[in-house]
Protein backbone atom coordinates (compact mmCIF):
# COMPACT_ATOMS: atom_id res chain seq x y z
CA UNK A 1 0.00 0.00 0.00
CA UNK A 2 1.48 3.19 -1.26
CA UNK A 3 1.60 6.12 2.07
CA UNK A 4 0.71 9.54 1.62
CA UNK A 5 3.87 11.62 2.71
CA UNK A 6 2.97 14.48 0.38
CA UNK A 7 0.07 16.49 2.16
CA UNK A 8 2.48 16.71 5.23
CA UNK A 9 5.49 18.14 3.96
CA UNK A 10 4.31 20.02 0.92
CA UNK A 11 1.37 21.97 2.03
CA UNK A 12 0.75 23.84 -1.72
CA UNK A 13 -3.47 23.26 -3.24
CA UNK A 14 -1.22 21.80 -6.59
CA UNK A 15 0.41 19.04 -4.94
CA UNK A 16 -2.59 18.07 -2.64
CA UNK A 17 -4.73 17.42 -5.53
CA UNK A 18 -2.11 15.44 -7.72
CA UNK A 19 -2.30 13.11 -4.53
CA UNK A 20 -5.90 13.04 -4.12
CA UNK A 21 -5.78 11.69 -8.02
CA UNK A 22 -2.64 9.50 -7.08
CA UNK A 23 -5.17 7.94 -4.44
CA UNK A 24 -8.41 7.49 -6.71
CA UNK A 25 -6.05 5.65 -9.20
CA UNK A 26 -4.96 3.48 -6.10
CA UNK A 27 -8.61 2.87 -5.02
CA UNK A 28 -10.12 2.04 -8.65
CA UNK A 29 -6.75 -0.58 -8.62
CA UNK A 30 -6.81 -1.92 -5.05
CA UNK A 31 -10.08 -4.27 -6.01
CA UNK A 32 -9.27 -5.88 -8.94
CA UNK A 33 -5.74 -6.40 -7.02
CA UNK A 34 -6.46 -7.62 -3.79
CA UNK A 35 -8.89 -10.25 -5.57
CA UNK A 36 -6.25 -11.49 -7.17
CA UNK A 37 -4.23 -11.74 -4.46
CA UNK A 38 -6.77 -13.08 -1.93
CA UNK A 39 -7.40 -16.02 -4.69
CA UNK A 40 -3.86 -16.66 -4.71
CA UNK A 41 -3.56 -16.94 -0.71
CA UNK A 42 -6.29 -18.84 -0.54
CA UNK A 43 -4.48 -21.77 -2.78
CA UNK A 44 -1.23 -20.87 -1.33
CA UNK A 45 -3.16 -21.83 2.21
CA UNK A 46 -5.11 -24.60 0.85
CA UNK A 47 -1.54 -26.09 -0.40
CA UNK A 48 0.12 -25.69 2.47
CA UNK A 49 -2.47 -27.32 4.88
CA UNK A 50 -2.94 -30.31 2.52
CA UNK A 51 1.34 -30.46 2.64
CA UNK A 52 0.97 -30.21 6.65
CA UNK A 53 -2.05 -32.45 6.98
CA UNK A 54 -0.39 -35.42 4.63
CA UNK A 55 3.46 -34.65 6.45
CA UNK A 56 1.37 -35.08 9.78
CA UNK A 57 -0.93 -38.10 8.85
CA UNK A 58 2.91 -39.52 7.34
CA UNK A 59 4.66 -38.42 10.95
CA UNK A 60 1.99 -40.29 12.86
CA UNK A 61 1.91 -43.36 11.15
CA UNK A 62 5.40 -44.20 11.46
CA UNK A 63 5.22 -43.71 15.04
CA UNK A 64 2.10 -45.73 14.95
CA UNK A 65 2.81 -48.80 12.27
CA UNK A 66 5.89 -49.90 13.79
CA UNK A 67 4.87 -52.34 16.48
CA UNK A 68 6.49 -52.20 20.13
CA UNK A 69 9.98 -54.05 20.24
CA UNK A 70 10.31 -56.37 23.14
CA UNK A 71 12.81 -53.53 24.33
CA UNK A 72 10.28 -51.27 24.13
CA UNK A 73 7.30 -53.34 25.96
CA UNK A 74 9.99 -54.54 28.61
CA UNK A 75 10.72 -50.63 29.49
CA UNK A 76 7.48 -49.54 29.22
CA UNK A 77 6.33 -52.17 31.38
CA UNK A 78 9.02 -51.20 34.02
CA UNK A 79 8.26 -47.54 33.75
CA UNK A 80 4.45 -48.33 34.62
CA UNK A 81 5.98 -49.93 37.97
CA UNK A 82 6.82 -46.90 39.29
CA UNK A 83 8.19 -48.35 42.58
CA UNK A 84 12.09 -46.59 42.83
CA UNK A 85 14.64 -49.43 42.35
CA UNK A 86 13.29 -51.44 39.61
CA UNK A 87 15.48 -51.49 36.20
CA UNK A 88 14.02 -50.21 33.22
CA UNK A 89 15.61 -51.50 30.02
CA UNK A 90 17.17 -48.62 27.50
CA UNK A 91 16.53 -49.17 23.99
CA UNK A 92 17.82 -47.76 21.14
CA UNK A 93 15.79 -45.35 18.50
CA UNK A 94 15.10 -48.66 16.49
CA UNK A 95 13.51 -49.74 19.37
CA UNK A 96 16.40 -52.88 20.24
CA UNK A 97 18.24 -53.26 23.59
CA UNK A 98 21.02 -51.37 23.63
CA UNK A 99 24.46 -53.39 24.34
CA UNK A 100 25.27 -52.03 27.92
CA UNK A 101 22.32 -51.38 30.34
CA UNK A 102 22.54 -49.80 33.77
CA UNK A 103 20.95 -50.50 36.89
CA UNK A 104 19.99 -46.53 37.94
CA UNK A 105 19.24 -48.00 41.65
CA UNK A 106 21.93 -50.48 42.14
CA UNK A 107 24.73 -49.16 39.42
CA UNK A 108 25.35 -51.76 38.22
CA UNK A 109 25.81 -52.51 34.41
CA UNK A 110 26.46 -54.91 32.32
CA UNK A 111 25.89 -56.04 28.37
CA UNK A 112 23.16 -57.58 26.27
CA UNK A 113 22.74 -59.97 23.92
CA UNK A 114 19.80 -58.67 21.25
CA UNK A 115 17.59 -60.60 23.18
CA UNK A 116 18.46 -58.65 26.10
CA UNK A 117 20.16 -61.56 28.20
CA UNK A 118 22.42 -60.70 30.59
CA UNK A 119 26.46 -61.78 28.72
CA UNK A 120 27.70 -63.85 31.61
CA UNK A 121 30.81 -61.87 32.83
CA UNK A 122 30.30 -58.80 32.09
CA UNK A 123 28.61 -57.34 34.89
CA UNK A 124 30.59 -54.31 36.88
CA UNK A 125 29.86 -53.29 40.54
CA UNK A 126 29.07 -49.39 40.57
CA UNK A 127 32.40 -47.61 40.88
CA UNK A 128 33.97 -49.58 38.01
CA UNK A 129 34.56 -48.48 34.67
CA UNK A 130 31.66 -50.47 32.52
CA UNK A 131 32.90 -52.43 30.04
CA UNK A 132 32.76 -50.70 27.03
CA UNK A 133 29.92 -53.66 25.61
CA UNK A 134 29.47 -51.72 21.63
CA UNK A 135 33.33 -51.70 21.03
CA UNK A 136 34.13 -55.66 21.79
CA UNK A 137 32.45 -56.62 18.83
CA UNK A 138 30.19 -59.14 19.77
CA UNK A 139 32.12 -61.39 21.65
CA UNK A 140 32.56 -59.99 25.53
CA UNK A 141 36.00 -61.31 26.93
CA UNK A 142 35.26 -62.87 30.43
CA UNK A 143 36.10 -61.66 33.16
CA UNK A 144 39.40 -62.23 34.69
CA UNK A 145 40.94 -63.73 38.58
CA UNK A 146 42.21 -60.08 39.26
CA UNK A 147 38.48 -58.46 38.36
CA UNK A 148 36.37 -61.28 39.93
CA UNK A 149 38.38 -60.48 43.07
CA UNK A 150 37.95 -56.91 42.68
CA UNK A 151 34.41 -57.11 42.43
CA UNK A 152 34.43 -59.53 45.51
CA UNK A 153 36.37 -57.61 47.33
CA UNK A 154 34.18 -54.34 46.49
CA UNK A 155 30.88 -55.75 48.10
CA UNK A 156 33.43 -57.11 51.06
CA UNK A 157 33.95 -55.17 54.29
CA UNK A 158 34.22 -51.54 54.14
CA UNK A 159 38.35 -50.84 54.26
CA UNK A 160 39.26 -54.28 52.91
CA UNK A 161 41.62 -54.82 50.38
CA UNK A 162 40.76 -54.36 46.92
CA UNK A 163 43.04 -55.32 43.94
CA UNK A 164 43.66 -53.28 40.98
CA UNK A 165 44.10 -54.74 37.58
CA UNK A 166 44.80 -53.17 34.31
CA UNK A 167 42.58 -52.65 31.35
CA UNK A 168 43.16 -56.15 29.95
CA UNK A 169 42.13 -57.72 33.47
CA UNK A 170 45.41 -58.51 34.56
CA UNK A 171 47.12 -57.34 38.01
CA UNK A 172 48.70 -54.30 37.98
CA UNK A 173 52.54 -55.08 39.23
CA UNK A 174 52.19 -53.05 42.58
CA UNK A 175 49.44 -53.29 44.69
CA UNK A 176 47.82 -51.08 47.51
CA UNK A 177 45.91 -51.49 50.54
CA UNK A 178 44.45 -48.04 50.58
CA UNK A 179 42.94 -48.32 54.08
CA UNK A 180 46.44 -48.77 55.32
CA UNK A 181 48.62 -47.48 52.98
CA UNK A 182 50.30 -50.35 52.77
CA UNK A 183 51.74 -51.77 49.18
CA UNK A 184 53.67 -54.55 47.57
CA UNK A 185 54.86 -56.06 44.45
CA UNK A 186 52.59 -59.42 43.18
CA UNK A 187 53.25 -61.62 40.39
CA UNK A 188 50.71 -62.87 37.37
CA UNK A 189 48.91 -64.59 39.60
CA UNK A 190 48.55 -61.84 41.92
CA UNK A 191 50.24 -63.19 44.70
CA UNK A 192 52.83 -61.02 47.19
CA UNK A 193 56.23 -61.23 46.28
CA UNK A 194 58.16 -61.54 49.54
CA UNK A 195 60.41 -58.89 50.80
CA UNK A 196 58.56 -56.08 48.50
CA UNK A 197 55.83 -54.55 50.83
CA UNK A 198 56.64 -50.93 51.91
CA UNK A 199 54.43 -49.35 54.98
CA UNK A 200 53.02 -46.18 54.38
CA UNK A 201 54.93 -43.07 54.00
CA UNK A 202 58.16 -45.13 53.13
CA UNK A 203 59.50 -44.94 49.68
CA UNK A 204 58.23 -47.46 47.66
CA UNK A 205 59.35 -50.60 45.67
CA UNK A 206 59.38 -50.09 41.71
CA UNK A 207 57.50 -53.24 41.11
CA UNK A 208 57.99 -53.10 37.29
CA UNK A 209 61.72 -54.36 37.76
CA UNK A 210 60.83 -56.94 39.55
C1 LIG B 1 20.73 -64.22 24.33
O1 LIG B 1 21.17 -64.93 25.46
C2 LIG B 1 20.25 -65.88 25.94
C3 LIG B 1 20.80 -66.46 27.26
O2 LIG B 1 22.20 -66.71 27.16
C4 LIG B 1 20.05 -66.96 24.87
O3 LIG B 1 19.12 -67.93 25.32
C5 LIG B 1 19.55 -66.29 23.60
O4 LIG B 1 19.46 -67.25 22.56
C6 LIG B 1 20.50 -65.19 23.17
N1 LIG B 1 19.93 -64.50 22.04
C7 LIG B 1 20.64 -64.18 20.95
C8 LIG B 1 19.89 -63.48 19.86
O5 LIG B 1 21.82 -64.44 20.85
C1 LIG C 1 34.97 -57.48 14.44
O1 LIG C 1 34.27 -58.34 13.56
C2 LIG C 1 34.55 -58.13 12.20
C3 LIG C 1 33.64 -59.03 11.39
O2 LIG C 1 33.46 -60.27 12.00
C4 LIG C 1 36.04 -58.39 11.94
O3 LIG C 1 36.35 -58.16 10.58
C5 LIG C 1 36.86 -57.47 12.82
O4 LIG C 1 38.25 -57.76 12.65
C6 LIG C 1 36.48 -57.62 14.29
N1 LIG C 1 37.19 -56.66 15.09
C7 LIG C 1 37.75 -56.97 16.26
C8 LIG C 1 38.39 -55.84 17.00
O5 LIG C 1 37.73 -58.10 16.72
C1 LIG D 1 52.87 -66.43 42.04
O1 LIG D 1 53.34 -66.65 43.37
C2 LIG D 1 52.76 -67.80 44.01
C3 LIG D 1 53.26 -67.82 45.46
O2 LIG D 1 54.64 -67.57 45.52
C4 LIG D 1 53.13 -69.07 43.25
O3 LIG D 1 52.52 -70.17 43.86
C5 LIG D 1 52.62 -68.91 41.81
O4 LIG D 1 53.02 -70.02 41.05
C6 LIG D 1 53.18 -67.64 41.16
N1 LIG D 1 52.57 -67.49 39.89
C7 LIG D 1 53.30 -67.21 38.79
C8 LIG D 1 52.50 -67.09 37.50
O5 LIG D 1 54.47 -67.03 38.83
C1 LIG E 1 60.02 -48.38 37.33
O1 LIG E 1 61.04 -48.88 36.49
C2 LIG E 1 60.70 -48.83 35.09
C3 LIG E 1 61.80 -49.55 34.32
O2 LIG E 1 63.08 -49.15 34.75
C4 LIG E 1 60.55 -47.37 34.69
O3 LIG E 1 60.22 -47.30 33.33
C5 LIG E 1 59.46 -46.76 35.51
O4 LIG E 1 59.33 -45.38 35.21
C6 LIG E 1 59.72 -46.92 37.00
N1 LIG E 1 58.55 -46.46 37.76
C7 LIG E 1 58.64 -45.69 38.83
C8 LIG E 1 57.34 -45.35 39.51
O5 LIG E 1 59.69 -45.31 39.29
Amino acid sequence: MRKLVTPVTGPLKGEVEEVDHNLQTTERETPSESLGTVQKETITMAILTIILLVSTAFALGDGMIRPKTPCEIARDTAMKNVRPGVYVPMCDNDGQYKPEQCSGSTGYCWCVNSSGQKIPGTETPPGIAPIICSTQNGTIRPKTPCEDARDAATHGPIGAYIPTCDAAGRYTPEQCWGSTGYCWCVNSSGQKIQGTETPPGTARINCSIK
